[in-house]
């Protein structure tokens, strides 16, 4: 049943031709006039029945959302809003979809009804374009590796190791739920469970990056991660897409120079592949906006925003520095941060991120250098001993898209960090063998897919970018 494809039709290069196209309809009026999308483009062909060539039994099943085998003639459109349409010769039903029942009406539906029926929210404009820029900002990732000499590392999924303390773990177990083998004090067993310790769901396939990059030189992950922080934001899933590059003899300026360079990269792959996706999301933006009060809308247009992005160097700065800088802000001083910044060694908040990339510095931020006891044990410490060798990324309307750092390669001043932090060596043995073994200077960092398809999609809730969102009280589907 080998097809055209709709966004092929619409090139026009098959004028004149017969056609036979699969899709579904998108609207169907006065009895006459089928749009029909196959998820190839955004746009619809518009069909035209001729009745004299179409039983009326078949077109009683038409319906917004039936699947449709259609055959015809492409010809030049006589109408306006198109330039290519088909003259029907032949309908089949796939399959219809009851007006009474279907959900996807064409008229707009909230975000949030969309998200209760996310099994069907691909077939409005906004989902199937929303998709679309993530699968071409999936494939940007790997081609941007690829081109720079790096290898696709698979991290283990499951996990023995918990040690790395960057959010909640969901456990990963066959025990029997009602009736745990127990120890003698009283403890569930693990060395009865399936792996015989106790296993989690990765956070992070770093630790594992960092074997690898000791050895291949330079490594990237792109997997789920899983945290179970019951934090409902905008910004956060339980289940999300990291990518995760690690590489042997980068010190911190490569790894922020290689973070800054991937990101304008796959943005500018965006731009120059998914063009007529994104005007739609930049419009369906400034709807978006229009319902807002002035203050709160964006200074520039999406496309315009990707642009700026990927032609302007990030500004680095600092945690130092930008602590000054949010200590003497005006809504610090008029006390209008959640989380005032009283002294150094704060933990910054989403708020602080947002004001230095959105109100003082107008563009994307590096800030490096952070704390040691804000940031994890692995990062490496600068001489200053109260420092270490941290970047994160802060976006506009984000806030941070990625974290990274230089880490430890030291055996002793490692050792040190965990023992002050309570990490049994034992846990972490063959990470401290890599310590052991041909150590040297090594970096990398983690970027949060769905945060970066957020921001070039313009969407503003993270469950409106991957497909079937996991947040706390909610796995359907
Ligand atoms: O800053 P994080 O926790 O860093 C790490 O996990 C390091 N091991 C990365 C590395 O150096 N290889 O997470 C990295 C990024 C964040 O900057 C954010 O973009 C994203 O992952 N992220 C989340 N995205 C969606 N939902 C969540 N709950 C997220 N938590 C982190
Ligand atoms: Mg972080």
């Amino acid at each position: 049943m080998r097809s055209a494809s709709i966004k092929d039709l619409l090139s026009g290069k098959d004028l004149l031709q017969e056609v036979t196209i699969n899709g579904w309809v998108r609207t169907f009026r006065s009895n006459r006039f089928i749009a029909l999308n196959d998820g190839s483009t955004l746009n619809n062909i518009q069909c035209v029945v001729d009745f004299e060539k179409i039983d009326e039994a078949v077109l009683k099943q038409i319906n917004t959302g039936s699947a449709l085998r259609i055959s015809g003639t492409l010809v030049e459109s006589q109408g306006r809003g198109q330039s290519v349409e088909i003259q029907v010769n032949n309908i089949y039903v796939h399959g219809n979809a009851d007006p009474e029942v279907y959900p996807i009406q064409p008229k707009k539906h909230s975000l949030e009804f969309l998200r209760e029926k996310a099994h069907l929210r691909a077939r409005t404009n906004t989902f199937s374009a929303v998709m679309r820029v993530r699968s071409a900002l999936a494939f940007a990732v790997h081609q941007y590796f690829r081109d720079n000499g790096f290898y696709y590392f698979h991290a283990p999924i499951i996990t023995g190791s918990d040690a790395e303390g960057a959010g909640e773990m969901f456990r990963v177990t066959t025990l029997n739920e009602k009736n745990p083998p127990l120890t003698e004090n009283g403890d569930v067993d693990h060395k009865e469970d399936f792996f015989g310790k106790e296993t989690n769901l990765t956070v992070s396939g770093q630790l594992e990056a960092e074997a690898y990059a000791m050895a291949l030189g330079k490594v990237y992950t792109f997997g789920p991660t899983f945290r179970a922080e019951n934090s409902n934001t905008s910004r956060h899933l339980a289940e999300f897409w990291m990518i995760e590059p690690e590489m042997a003899f980068f010190d911190l300026n490569d790894n922020m120079d290689l973070a800054e360079d991937f990101i304008k990269s796959v943005i500018s792959y965006i731009l120059e592949h998914c063009q007529e996706d994104l005007q739609f999301l930049e419009k369906r933006l400034l709807d978006e906006e229009k319902t807002k009060p002035q203050a709160e809308r964006s200074e520039m247009a999406l496309i315009e925003k990707l642009k700026f992005i990927s032609e302007n160097n990030f500004k680095r700065v600092t945690y130092t520095e930008a602590i000054d800088i949010l200590r003497n802000s005006k809504p610090n001083k008029k006390k209008k941060f959640k989380y005032p910044i009283n002294e150094w060694g704060a933990d910054l908040q989403s708020e602080h991120e947002r004001y230095l990339v959105e109100k003082h510095f107008k563009c994307p931020v590096i800030l490096f250098d952070y704390p040691a006891k804000i940031k994890a044990f692995y990062m490496r410490l600068n001489e200053d001993g109260k420092t270490v060798r941290a970047m994160d990324i802060l976006f506009p309307g984000i806030g941070e898209i990625v974290g990274g750092s230089q880490r430890e390669e030291r055996l002793d001043v490692l050792k040190e960090k965990m023992a002050a932090l309570d990490i049994p060596e034992e846990e972490l043995w063959w990470y401290l063998d890599l310590r052991k073994f041909g150590t040297a200077v090594h970096s990398g960092f983690g970027l949060g897919f769905e945060r970066l398809v957020l921001f070039a999609t313009g969407m503003g809730n993270i469950r409106d970018v991957i497909p079937f969102p996991r947040t706390p009280q909610n796995a359907e589907f």
